[in-house]
């Protein structure tokens, strides 16, 4: 099998093995972002009906001791520009984001995403139902930069969030009274029909659903997110012509968000059945898989 020959020749790969050993791999400053969606140290391994992982650790010391070299790492692997994206939820993520801060510096934490999934309600009296996971996102320097998301959304949303008096010209056209913001009482006119072809600006809040159990994006591996929350994590932090990198990558999900958007991506996994399916999931693509000492 001839070894590829691209001018990046790490790039657009699956890698099948130790994703940190995938990651020491990857040039210095050579990412635009990286996704890493660890174990969340629940205790408890991960089964779905094709693949399953490890969760397991003797203490809380123990898991940020193993965790602490990937954000290392990850932030050796990204652009000046680069982007640093830990998914977390309540079990260790206040004391990742103190080992993170240490890595890439507290000056460079950027926000807390929640990712709110909602799913089935059971109330209990113990405590509310947890419902959302963190994403601590960290920018490599000070030049980083994001691009802005919008979503789509109807005139009665942009209104019910504004609640304010509508005005109507002759012609028809709808108006609100708008305000320059903290401090400036400067007051002008918003068009509504414009407001609302603009879209909402996504906020640090994301509203995806989880993946329900007959799902049709589902594909049988233990904790699979929605391609939704990958793509908006691609589009925001890797540039076209950009390169992602998800050095855990399960069932693949942010790399068919990474094809989708046409970025370039190298994944990795430990997991062989985590690799199949990532392939199989890019093939469905149109990709070609390539043979060799890289699985795609
Ligand atoms: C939470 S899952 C990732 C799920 C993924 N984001 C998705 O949408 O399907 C964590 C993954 O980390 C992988 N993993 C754990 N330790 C690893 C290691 N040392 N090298 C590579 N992968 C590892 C597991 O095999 C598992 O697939």
């Amino acid at each position: 099998m001839p070894v590829p020959t691209d001018p990046v020749p790490w790039a657009d790969r699956v890698v099948l093995g130790d994703g940190l050993a995938a990651l020491a791999g990857v040039p210095a400053g050579a990412l635009d972002a990286v996704y890493l969606d660890p174990p969340f140290f629940t205790g408890a391994d991960q089964v779905g009906d094709r693949g399953r992982f490890e969760d397991r650790w003797p203490t809380l010391e123990a898991y940020l001791a193993w965790l602490q070299p990937w954000v290392a790492e990850s932030r050796r692997a990204l652009k000046p520009t680069g982007w640093f994206w830990l998914h977390l939820d309540w079990h260790a993520v206040h004391y990742a984001k103190v080992m993170a801060d240490g890595v890439f510096d507290r000056r460079h934490f950027r926000n807390e995403i929640v990712w709110a999934y909602g799913g089935r309600r059971m109330p209990s009296a113990m405590r509310f139902n947890q419902k959302h996971d963190i994403l601590l996102l960290y920018a490599r320097s000070a030049a980083a930069r994001i691009t802005p998301l919008f979503l789509p959304w109807t005139r009665e949303e942009y209104l019910a969030l504004k609640r304010q008096h509508v005005h109507t010209e002759p012609d028809g056209r709808e108006w609100i009274w708008g305000h320059a913001g903290r401090g400036n009482p400067r007051a002008y006119k918003i068009d509504v029909k414009d407001a609302v072809s603009r879209g909402r600006a996504v906020t640090s809040v994301w509203d995806i659903p989880i993946l329900n159990t007959s799902d049709h994006e589902r594909v049988g591996y233990p904790t699979q997110k929605p391609l939704e929350l990958l793509r908006r994590i691609v589009a925001a932090s890797v540039p076209e012509e950009g390169i992602f990198g998800d050095f855990m990558v399960g069932s693949g999900t942010s790399a068919v968000a990474a094809r989708q958007l046409a970025r370039k991506f190298i994944v990795a996994d430990q997991s062989a059945d985590a690799v199949r399916i990532t392939v199989e999931r890019l093939e469905s693509t149109g990709a070609q898989v390539r043979e060799g000492p890289w699985t795609y």
